[in-house]
């Protein structure tokens, strides 16, 4: 099999070899043991023949060894002498490589759909962040990103979901409040390498709200986050609750920094209704549609309005309290608002720009692997580690459904990994 090793080695070896081949046999020829600038004595007849003698015989030993050192260098930088290619070849596997006779495609015939297509673009034309130094953003107001989030095995496709929308997000600090009651490592590393700006808190809900139900969560998480920002004196910038499961659309921050006490607009995916937001009149919110009143005097969702911290430090008495259902509707009585003053967003309350998207909750997995499997000759044991440390699914020799692992369509048995 040729490589890309063995080939410039090859050339070099045979060009090498034309050049000083050819040198070498002209210098030998004429001078075969003068330095050049010495002056050959006349030659009688004899020298010269048995010069000539010698002569030839160097050629063929050279035209000899050409090959020779051809040969020798593939053996010494081939690939497999290298380390590079497969060492223990195993027929088993050579087998599962070559094309079978054709069998995997004989029940499959080349596609052959008619089209339909919508539109299509093949010009770029994205805005990046990076397209503007940071320095072009500095007059805007910074956004707040408050997101109260939980252990769970959803939590880091989650947070590493929404931190991708964020990097697209100038002047923002993501305030990240976790439901636990101490720091993570694997967290601080995460958020660390997103290189947005953001403080991590570690927030736990109060161990007497653990077992009520329905139990207030996030409360105390964005309860640390206002706590955080009154701590700091911050009271400039734009203060948002961004759930980590939210969708949101980039044009939502946009609108939202631009708020000067609250502004409001509707929430996708919510409820009964599966939308919740002011009803707007004349560019002015008259009244709200969610399908959940129970006598709250702002039936909003929590991802559907956003403060201007320079308004709600005018209120010392800002509060979240423990109670379920009615976080938003008392939060938002706490700093004084009136309807009024509501500004509403998204042309008019008639744009979604953020949704209440859910992702399903599932308990995370133990899957039964034998401890055979899970140490370094696999990738398995550092695959399911990494997988534990964030809290999707750990590995058990003894607890669990059995995992399959097959090949060509068949489960194995562990013997067949460990021969
Ligand atoms: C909202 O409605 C008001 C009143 O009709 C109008 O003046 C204003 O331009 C509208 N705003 C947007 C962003 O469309």
């Amino acid at each position: 099999m040729p490589s890309a090793l063995y080939q410039p080695l090859a050339t070099l070896v045979g060009d090498e070899e034309d050049q000083d081949d050819q040198e070498q046999l002209h210098y030998y020829y004429q001078h075969p043991q003068l330095s050049a600038g010495e002056k050959l004595p006349p030659p009688t007849l004899g020298t010269r023949r048995s010069r000539s003698i010698a002569g030839n015989r160097r050629r063929v030993w050279l035209l000899l060894l050409v090959p020779c050192c051809i040969v020798f260098f593939y053996f010494m930088f081939s690939p497999q002498s290298l380390g590079l290619g497969n060492n223990n070849t195993n027929w088993d596997a050579v087998d599962d490589y070559l094309p079978h006779n054709g069998i995997d495609s004989t029940n499959t015939h080349a596609l052959n759909e008619s089209l339909m297509i919508c539109s299509e673009s093949h010009e770029d034309r994205r805005l990046f962040m990076q397209d503007k130094p940071r320095s072009a953003y500095a007059q805007l107001p910074v956004i707040y990103f408050v997101t109260p989030t939980y252990p769970r095995r959803e939590q880091i496709p989650e947070l590493t979901r929404l931190a991708h929308t964020l990097l697209h997000v100038p002047r923002l600090h993501w305030l990240v409040a976790n439901d636990r009651d101490r720091c993570d490592k694997f967290l601080d590393n995460m958020l660390n390498k997103f290189g947005i700006p953001f403080t991590y808190l570690a927030s736990p809900m109060p161990s007497k709200f653990r077992n009520t139900k329905p139990a207030p969560r996030g409360v105390a998480n964005r309860r640390a986050a206002l706590q955080w920002l009154h701590q700091r004196n911050l009271t400039a910038g734009v203060l948002y609750f961004g759930d980590d499961d939210n969708t949101y659309d980039l044009r939502l921050f946009s609108e939202i920094r631009q708020t000067q006490r609250v502004s409001m607009f509707p929430v996708g995916l919510i409820a009964e209704y599966a939308v919740s937001g002011p009803v707007v009149r004349n560019g002015k919110v008259v009244a709200f549609l969610d399908s959940w009143v129970a006598g709250r005097r702002w039936p909003v969702d929590m991802a559907g309005f956003a403060v201007n911290l320079a308004y709600m430090s005018q209120y010392p008495n800002v509060n979240m309290p423990f109670k379920p259902g009615y976080e938003e509707d008392l939060f938002l009585r706490s700093i004084g608002l009136r309807i009024d003053q509501i500004e509403p967003k998204g042309n008019n309350c008639t744009e979604i720009l953020v949704w209440h998207t859910q992702t399903k909750n599932k308990k995370s997995p133990t899957v039964r692997i034998d401890s055979a499997l899970l140490n370094d000759r696999f990738n398995l044991g550092a695959l399911f580690h990494s997988l534990k440390v964030m809290g999707v699914a750990s590995a058990s020799d003894t607890e669990g459904p059995r995992a399959v692992i097959s090949k060509n369509g068949k489960g194995k048995p562990l013997s067949y990994f460990l021969s």
